[in-house]
Order: structure tokens, then sequence, then C-alpha cells
């Protein structure tokens, strides 16, 4: 007897143990990978393509880039695309999410010139990832605008939403009878903050505080618009799906004080509420506190509006409700605590936050050092967006980890298991829609301001080989095992 139930528990102890340590992907949970066009084409200046904000930036502001250097080659995959194919194919991926550049398509940026090469190389693409059952996703913007509207304000003219319109009807007509996974624009607040508030990404303004507000209502309309042609044009042809892909970070608050439990929330608001509320919240619009705070600000330094362009109830209603899925990109979660008033001076967005943020040094980290591994950080944000946006469905359209270019890339596996768990306790235990997620990156590629210092890749690239010899790291190894086995082992942590 006693015998007996001390076997009992032993198999007890075991059975769950052994549960724990390893655990099925449901069926219907798809993983894939992600690049983006100007990170890894090269071809810059090739068959007719037109000049990007990158492609200017990096040659007339070199001393923008860490590095000095340029996408001019990057992983040359406008002429290794096939090979690039069969990396993600050799994985087991079952879908490859890549990028259009927008001046290989239309070289000046405006409609009356096609560039027929360029609509020949993604057409070619994609071919080649259905004939090797790799799923194509498309994203329309990441990043690639054309210089020439640089010189009519960029994304801070409203005259952007026709001519992001327009460019991606053409996009539609060319691909879309393949293509059933669109992406509108990725992660906006990199757009607008990093463009044209503090100026490190391209085209480079830093008028914090205004022109990031600009913009950030333009891509909004943008968004809206591209997905409003699509559901009412090519939907009912063609039966793809279409959403904005957002960054989320997640914001803990600092102490169980109410300030800091408010502050944590503004963070959230300011950083990824501005686009994601107007889009999935059920009333719409810029989250109340956002209006608040930077209406307060501007008052008192004497401007006789608010510096965040308003949205008029039509506007509200326009873009409310467009997109068919939370498009989440994910790399970390920070502390948040509150922060009195700076004193007046010029405009800037991290002003009229009002937060001050802050990491655990303990979570894992790489070679960039506010992005750290915690998964309890993303599922409590897998539940914030359920909880918030009317519980969209979810396809993680990002998660990676920089590091400092090991081929054992150890961290990288720990990074993905860690947060996968998360994903999968979210989806099990949380009812939290996510059926999708998709890697960052393929390979080693050019990280923007970083230039080629901050490796994402599951695939190392040789940059000073004329070839751009990609090896495989110990990462591509889990995702095979994974992909085939379908078992995630899960670690303590
Ligand atoms: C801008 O557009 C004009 C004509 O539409 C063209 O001649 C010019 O090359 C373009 N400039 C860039 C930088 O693309
Ligand atoms: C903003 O950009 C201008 C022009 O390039 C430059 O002179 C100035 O130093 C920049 N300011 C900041 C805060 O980066
Ligand atoms: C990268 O390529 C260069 C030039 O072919 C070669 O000399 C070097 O050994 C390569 N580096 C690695 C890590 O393979």
């Amino acid at each position: 007897m006693t015998i007996g139930s001390v076997t009992l528990l032993v198999i007890v102890c075991f059975c769950s143990v052994y549960a724990q340590s390893s655990r099925k992907l449901p069926d219907d949970f798809n993983i894939g990978v992600a690049t983006a066009a100007y990170q890894i084409e090269g071809g810059w200046n090739e068959d007719g393509k037109g000049e990007g904000i990158w492609d200017y930036m990096t040659h007339h502001h070199p001393e923008k880039i860490t590095d000095g250097s340029s996408g001019d080659v990057a992983c040359d995959s406008y002429h290794k695309y096939k090979q690039d194919v069969q990396l993600i194919k050799s994985l087991g991926f079952q879908r490859y999410r890549f990028s259009i550049s927008w001046p290989r398509i239309f070289p000046n940026g405006f409609m009356n010139k096609v560039n027929q090469a360029g609509i020949d190389y993604y057409n070619n693409l994609i071919n080649e990832l259905l004939a090797n059952d790799v799923e194509p996703m498309i994203t329309i913007y990441h990043w690639n605008l054309p210089q020439n509207f640089t010189n009519f304000g960029g994304w801070t003219n409203p005259q952007i939403v026709s001519w992001f319109t327009s460019y991606a009807k053409l996009l539609f007509e060319s691909f879309g009878d393949r293509v059933k996974l669109w992406i509108t624009i990725n992660e906006p607040k990199q757009i607008c903050v990093f463009g044209y508030g503090t100026g490190i990404f391209a085209p480079g303004l830093n008028y914090s505080g205004v022109a990031d507000y600009m913009c950030t209502k333009n891509v909004l309309l943008a968004h809206a618009s591209v997905y409003r042609l699509y559901d009412k044009i090519f939907k009912p042809k063609q039966k793809g799906r279409i959403g904005i892909t957002i960054e989320s970070v997640w914001g803990e608050p600092g102490s169980d004080a109410e300030e800091d439990k408010k502050a944590a929330d503004r963070m959230i608001q300011f950083d990824f509420g501005i686009y994601a509320h107007p889009v999935f919240h059920k009333n719409g619009g810029y989250p109340k506190v956002v209006e608040e705070y930077v209406a307060r600000r501007s008052s008192a330094e004497g401007f006789s509006k608010s510096r965040l362009p308003k949205l008029t109830p039509k506007e509200i209603d326009y873009i409310k409700g467009t997109s068919d899925f939370y498009g989440l990109n994910h790399y970390s979660t920070m502390y948040v605590k509150n922060k009195l008033p700076d004193p007046i001076t010029n405009p800037c967005r991290i002003k009229d936050m009002q937060v001050h943020t802050y990491d655990d040094p303990s979570w894992l980290s790489g070679s960039i050092s506010y992005f750290r591994l915690v998964p309890w950080g993303f599922r409590k944000l897998l539940n914030y967006i359920k909880n918030n946006y009317q519980d969209p469905e979810i396809i993680v359209t990002e998660n990676g980890f920089p590091d400092y270019g090991e081929i054992e890339d150890n961290n990288r596996i720990k990074f993905h298991k860690g947060n996968l768990n998360a994903v999968l306790d979210a989806l099990i235990y949380d009812n939290v829609k996510v059926k999708d997620y998709i890697v960052w990156s393929l390979m080693d590629n050019y990280e923007w301001s970083e230039g080629y210092r901050i490796p994402f890749g599951l695939y190392h690239v040789n940059f000073t080989d004329v070839n751009r010899q990609r090896t495989p790291k110990a990462s591509c190894g889990f995702f095979k095992d994974l992909l085939y086995t379908r078992k995630l082992a899960h670690d303590e942590n």
C-alpha cells in the first residue's frame, strides 16, 4: 500500500515534469520567417529601380549609420532569391513574410511610371515560394519610401494617403491572385518617431512632438484607405486577409503605487495605443490619455491647439475596424514609473509622456540592451490586446533576438523557446487568438541605423564575401527540429 502510493506519486511527478519539458504545437499553429526589402535586397539602382529614402540617407549622411554602411548590396537577395527560398524551405517554415520596395515599382514615386522589372522580380519570388510550398506574406510598406516624396514632406503630407493607395492597388492587381496575406504598414511608431521625431531613421527629420504626430495621423489614414480598397474591390475575388503591424512593448508598473500603474498605461498608450486604439478599439480614435497629455503640454508651450492633429468623427469611423488581424511585432518588456513634468522648453514627444522606463538587468539580452527576454511580459501583452481591442486574431509578425553574431547562437534559441512558450500559454490557457508566429529574421541583414553590427539572423551572412555566403547557425537546427517534430521544449526560466 505504502509502496504502491509512493510508486504512483513518482509516476504522477514524472508525467507532470515530462508534460512541462516538452509540448506539442497545435496542428493549426503556423511558424514563418521574415525579412524586409531594404535590409536584404541590394540591387539598389538595378533594372530601373529609383532612389529610396534609405538610399539617400546612407549615401549622403553615412555619419548617421553606426558603421557608415548602406544597403546597396546587403544580402544580395535581388540576385539570390532562389537560394533564399531554399534556405526557408530546408528548415520547414510554412510562411515567408517579405516586403516590397516602393521605388523598385514606382522609381519616381509618382504613378506615371511603373518599372516592369520590379514587378517581375516580385512575381518570380512569389512563384518560387509557391513552387516550394511556402506561403508568401507581403508587407506593402517596410520603410522604403521613394526619395521624391521627401521633397514634399513624406509621411507628414496628407497627400501620402493617395500615393500609398495607388501603389498598393498596383500590388493587389499584380500579385493578389497568388498572395493571400497582406500587411499595409510595418511599425508606424518607428516610421513617425524615428523618421520625423528623433531623426535616427530616414528621412532623418527631427521635429519631435510635432512632425511625428502629423505622420501618425497620415499613417493611420493611409492604412485605412488601403484596407478599405482591398476589402471592397479585391477581397471578394482574391479572398485574402489584410492588416497592420504594430510594434508593441509591454509596460509593467514599476511599483504598486497608483501613479506608477497610470504611468505604465500611459507609456503603453503613447507607444502603441496611439496606433492600435484608432484601428482596434470599439470606440476608435486616439487614447484619451494621449490626447489629454499632449493638449495640456501644448497649451503650456503657448500653442493655441494641440500638437497632435485631431481626428474628425468621420476619420475616426473611417479608421475604426480596418484590420483583419493584429500584426504584432514584439521585442521586449520594460518597467515604468511616473515622472514629474519637465520644464517647458521645446516640444518633445518623450516629455509629453511623463514616464521613466527601465529594465531588469537579470533579463537575458544581447547586443541591444533594451531588447530582453521576458516571456511573462509577452503573455501579458497578448492578454492586453485581447481584452482591450475586441479579442482580435493576432499574428506575431516579428519576434527576434539581436546577439553578437555567434554561430552557436544559444541565447537566440533560448529567446525563441521562451517566447514561443509564452505565446502557447496565452493561446491555450488564456484563449488569446494567436496562432501565427513569424521569426525575425531569416538571415543577418542591414539593421537600419546600426548598419551590419546587429545580427538577428538564423543564418549568418558573410558581408565581406562577394557571394554573401550564408551559414546556418545553431538556431536553424532548433527551428528545423521544432518544425519537423512539432514538439517544443519547455525550459525553466
Ligand atoms: C523625382 O521625380 C522626377 C519626375 O517625376 C524625376 O525626374 C526625378 O528623377 C525623381 N527624383 C528622384 C530622387 O527619384
Ligand atoms: C536636428 O537636425 C538639425 C539639422 O540636421 C541638426 O542641426 C540638429 O542638431 C538636430 N537636433 C537634434 C536634437 O538632433
Ligand atoms: C568571409 O569571406 C571572406 C572573403 O571571401 C573570407 O576571407 C572570410 O574568411 C569569410 N569569413 C567567414 C567567417 O567565413
